[in-house]
């Protein structure tokens, strides 16, 4: 694996071995550590989760981390992605994580020689989000194949819906969603009735309603939570051993109610947790893979 930009980037065994180590990180295996390299952060959207849980991964493993700040940066004099990053690369940079709005952003990148992990591309790909979500699920049930999951939400907007989808699919689950068709995506299947499909549910996870993206259009929160979203009354009907699953960030009260984001069957802020160690996992293969 040169880069991680998109899940196909990886096959079955891979995914699979970087769950097992990003588990075992979690149980206290030291990560190596690497203090010569030089790695740098840049995020050309908001983040939380993502930004910091790659600079802590990178910190875990002595990295050298440089925090690049978009807005600082001879970005806003109208340098170009590639050239920003083909300069990181000349000044030093062993490696590059980007989040960037522009799908596909990373085919500008072939010129450069360094690796690149994408840290989201517009509604295209959220690999490290994927794998984080694939260690949480698999901490609980131990596979993948013959789980049954419901993806809620904001579908053609969502990256991790895309990387999820394609993934689980491919590692034996079966995959369907719920929301209002104006949020789905045709490539990517049917919207389902929530409350016809909860009882088989496994794993019920949900996206965040990207409001941005939806310009200024008026948008009815309780009628949303009612028909798409996870109330108490939805919550009560799943399985004992069912999870509950979100990206985050959460608009509480509107893809789930606001109590339920702790719930008992709530991962939610186990993922954000998860998310240290799978990157570093990631960190460790690339690395390794590229021979850094
Ligand atoms: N889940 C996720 O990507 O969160 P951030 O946007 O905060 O990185």
């Amino acid at each position: 694996m040169k880069h991680l930009v998109k899940m196909d980037d990886l096959s079955n065994e891979e995914i699979h071995q970087l769950v097992l180590r990003a588990v075992a990180l979690k149980r206290d295996k030291s990560p190596f550590k690497r203090n010569d390299l030089f790695v740098a952060n840049l995020f050309f959207e908001n983040s939380t989760r993502t930004k910091h849980s790659f600079e802590i991964a990178e910190k875990h493993l002595q990295l050298n981390v440089i925090d690049f700040d978009v807005q600082t940066s001879s970005v806003n004099k109208g340098e170009s992605l590639y050239d920003t990053c083909k300069t990181l690369e000349m000044l030093g940079c062993n490696l590059l994580v980007i989040r960037h709005s522009e799908n596909n952003y990373f085919r500008q990148l072939n010129g450069l020689s360094i690796p690149v992990i994408n840290g989201g591309d517009g509604s295209g790909e959220h690999p490290s989000q994927c794998l984080l979500d694939l260690m949480t699920i698999y901490e609980k049930f131990e596979r993948f194949e013959g789980l049954n999951i419901l993806i809620a939400g904001d579908i053609k907007n969502s990256r991790v819906a895309r990387s999820n989808y394609h993934t689980l699919t491919r590692l034996g689950a079966k995959v369907q969603f719920v929301g209002p068709q104006e949020f789905a995506d045709p490539g990517l299947g049917e919207m389902v009735d929530f409350d016809q499909h909860l009882d088989d549910v496994d794993v019920c996870m949900l996206l965040r309603v990207q409001h941005e993206r939806h310009g200024e259009t008026l948008f009815d929160v309780a009628h949303y939570l009612q028909h798409y979203g996870l109330t108490e009354a939805r919550y009560q009907r799943l399985k004992d051993h069912a999870i509950v699953m979100h990206p985050a960030p959460v608009n509480r009260g509107v893809e789930i109610a606001d109590e339920l984001v702790e719930a008992e069957k709530s991962v939610i802020f186990r993922q954000m947790h998860n998310g240290v160690f799978m990157r570093q996992a990631i960190l460790e293969k690339i690395i390794h893979d590229n021979q850094l």
